[in-house]
């Protein structure tokens, strides 16, 4: 069984060795919790796809630490430098033409590269350790919902892992925003996140191709556009909160968990199938508690799970994303 360790100086050296030693360990960052492996070792990361459940043709996201870093295992341009001096290090992951240094496994032998530089401090720290940047898919069993605390990561690959690295509750808590930058003048989201469209094409001035239309396009497939994903076991669907009161008056039996943006004010708060995934409505902290809310309703004895659709603004929009995905069935 993992062991869930506190981000102390030595448990952090411990990490390193781990990984040095091509053993896994789940880290946390800004996002979600991720399960990480030596980017450069391809026996360290098959165990990734092994213990994930996760298809090799999905590939995975490099972690490092800095610019500088990112340009060993990448062909950046100017517009990639440009957003990663804008938002690195924080929730945006380009996808690159990769250099040949990144083994086949990491990519799915695709001839490009999702890097990425994190926000957390922790993760930081460690990969600022290491002599090698740290390829980490969310620490969840392939198509189940991402993990945002070390217990999520312990309860479903907890015997499978040695260690969890504990940094207390993602701050973001949703995946990161994937941009595919491989044409720096035609750049495209592949998968919407905290960092939202509106903001880069504010911030450069230019018009981002949507997931919609790379999929039209077929020009740029990534399994991160998989329809099913992130998905709770029981059905979930996403409904308007004026359907969702008649849907409780009608649930007698209480059947149906009911996941509401805010704490309602006129429902009687007695009312036990009833959740909430923030106080006042605020986007952010939504975003904070989505993935924990639906875990631990998941676990409960409803037989279905419904939440109120979210507002498709800022990162509302990333958030719709993943729970129209966690519909699909
Ligand atoms: O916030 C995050 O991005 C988290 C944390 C741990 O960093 N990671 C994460 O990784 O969400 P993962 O593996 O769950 O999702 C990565 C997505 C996958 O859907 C994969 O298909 C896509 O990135 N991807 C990776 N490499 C790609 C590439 N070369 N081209 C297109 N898509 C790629
Ligand atoms: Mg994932």
């Amino acid at each position: 069984m993992a062991t869930i360790i506190k981000p102390t100086a030595g448990n952090i050296q411990l990490a390193k060795e781990h990984l040095s030693n091509s053993i896994l360990v789940a880290v946390p960052t800004e996002t979600v919790y991720g399960l990480a492996a030596n980017a450069l070792d391809v026996e360290a990361v098959l165990q990734i796809f092994k213990i994930k459940g996760r298809p090799l043709i999905d590939p995975l996201i490099v972690h490092v630490s800095s610019l500088e870093q990112a340009k060993l295992y990448c062909h950046m341009n100017p517009q990639a430098i440009a957003l990663a001096q804008k938002y690195w290090p924080g929730p945006l992951t380009m996808v690159l033409p990769k250099k040949d240094n990144i083994p086949g496994v990491v990519t799915a032998n695709l001839d490009s590269v999702a890097i990425r530089c994190p926000g957390n401090r922790v993760f930081r720290n460690l990969l600022e350790s290491l002599p090698f940047p740290l390829a980490a898919p969310s620490a969840n069993p392939f198509g189940y919902i991402s993990p945002t605390k070390a217990i999520h990561v312990s309860e479903s690959l907890g015997d499978k892992i040695d260690l969890i690295l504990d940094d207390d509750d993602s701050e973001i808590g949703i995946e990161s925003t994937i941009i595919d930058l491989r044409n720096g003048h035609q750049p495209a989201i592949l998968r919407p996140g905290p960092l939202t469209q509106k903001a880069i094409e504010a911030e450069f001035n230019l018009k981002l191709t949507t997931p919609q239309q790379v999929v039209e396009s077929k020009s740029a497939p990534s399994p991160g556009l998989l329809k099913s994903h992130y998905s709770p076991s029981k059905p979930l669907d996403i409904v308007k909160l004026t359907e969702i009161e008649a849907m409780i008056t009608k649930d007698t039996l209480k059947e149906s968990a009911f996941i509401l943006n805010k704490r309602p004010v006129k429902l009687s708060q007695s009312v036990q199938n009833i959740f909430w995934l923030s106080e006042s409505g605020e986007m952010e902290e939504i975003a904070k508690n989505l993935y924990a809310l639906l875990r631990n309703v998941d676990k409960m004895d409803y037989k279905r799970i419904i939440v109120e659709t979210i507002k498709a603004e800022s990162v509302g929009i990333a958030l719709m994303d993943r729970l129209t995905r966690a519909s699909e069935r």
